[in-house]
């Protein structure tokens, strides 16, 4: 058996009929709203790797921080021989714990982004050789289908993507990675906690305009999957914190008045000046609120790691 393996677990035309359905709801309800995973297409997966060197762009550097120091404490606590990864993206950080877990034997990366996949999988098994890397193409926020592979099972979910998700996805999410685990298996959840307004917009905001790229690369998408013509220029990049929900919003606000035509949902959608669609949110957590949200879900959190400046938490829970 190749030691790389890539499995579609949706049909080829799930996506875009996932992304038609997404569309069509989300740019016909007000206020406008697109999901974030539309995002990662191959450049959006590129520009989010430049994101993660900005300057402004902290948890990435913070959350590697933690992992790099407590790599060994988790393989000790886990003796994982699977690693299941959701959302995984690059796998960059993830090879503190693949160096770590000395029982290691599969490495399940799960992604909406094939390019990301592929892209990992190859330089992490040119490195490892013994590793065998079964990758699937899939959306996290679906029922997943894991391979038969042995346990104990750690399901690691990095980077503070689970922020990206709302409430109650979350709640949903978390029951789903709950069903996940058997006795001796756990979860290793990345989570960016709540700190200074201006430190968090800038890291949205980056002086670079790398963000507002990535951002606007969710038009891309659409124009080019659906026929659109949105007008990337006609639309500006907004990020801004808020107090309430605690978490930060991207936004895309027409610059001037425009109907946007979709043909393949047959479908103009009318922008008002100053009109805006949300595109992703961002929570920002708590301790006490990330054990709650597990505690809700059936986990228990038994750690709780920070980086040395209290940005970013890594926790681990198992199931009760
Ligand atoms: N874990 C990596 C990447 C974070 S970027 C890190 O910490 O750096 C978020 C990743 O989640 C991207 O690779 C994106 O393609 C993926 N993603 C976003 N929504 C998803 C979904 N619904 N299902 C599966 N993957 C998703
Ligand atoms: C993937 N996710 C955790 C990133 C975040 O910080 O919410 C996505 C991102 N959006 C803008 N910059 C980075």
């Amino acid at each position: 058996m190749s030691p790389f393996q890539l499995t579609r677990t949706l049909p080829e035309d799930a996506t875009s009929a996932a992304l038609r359905a997404d569309v069509q709801h989300g740019l016909t309800r007000t206020p406008k709203e697109l999901p974030p995973k539309w995002f990662y297409d191959a450049r959006g997966s590129g520009l989010f790797e430049e994101i993660t060197r900005l300057p402004e762009y902290y948890p990435t550097r913070a959350e590697r921080e933690i992992i790099s120091g407590r790599a060994r404490d988790i393989a000790a606590a886990t003796g994982a021989r699977t690693l299941v990864e959701l959302g995984s993206g690059s796998s960059e950080k993830t090879r503190f714990l693949l160096d770590a877990l000395p029982e290691l034997h599969s490495y399940v990366p799960v992604d909406v982004s094939e390019s990301a996949l592929t892209g990992a999988g190859e330089s992490l098994l040119a490195d490892r050789p013994g590793l065998h890397v079964h990758a699937l193409i899939a959306d996290f926020t679906r029922v997943l289908a894991l391979p038969d592979t042995p346990g104990p099972r750690l399901v690691a979910f990095l980077g503070g993507t689970i922020g990206n998700l709302l409430p109650d996805g979350r709640a949903e999410f978390l029951r789903s990675v709950r069903a996940l685990l058997s006795p001796g298996d756990a979860l290793l959840l990345g989570t960016d906690l709540v700190k200074d307004e201006r430190v968090l917009v800038a890291a949205y905001d980056d002086a670079a305009g790398v963000t507002a790229e990535f951002n606007k690369n969710v038009l891309a998408v659409v124009n080019r999957e659906l026929g659109a013509d949105f007008p990337l220029d006609g639309f500006d990049h907004v990020a801004v914190w808020n107090a309430r929900e605690e978490w930060i919003e991207m936004r895309l606000r027409a610059r001037e008045a425009v109907n946007v035509k979709i043909r393949e949902l047959d479908l103009v959608v009318p922008f008002e000046s100053g009109e805006e669609i949300r595109t992703e949110v961002s929570a920002k957590f708590r301790q006490e609120g990330v054990r709650s949200e597990l505690a809700a879900a059936g986990m228990k959190l038994t750690e709780w790691w920070t980086d040395a400046e209290g940005r970013f938490a890594l926790s681990l829970s198992t199931a009760v």
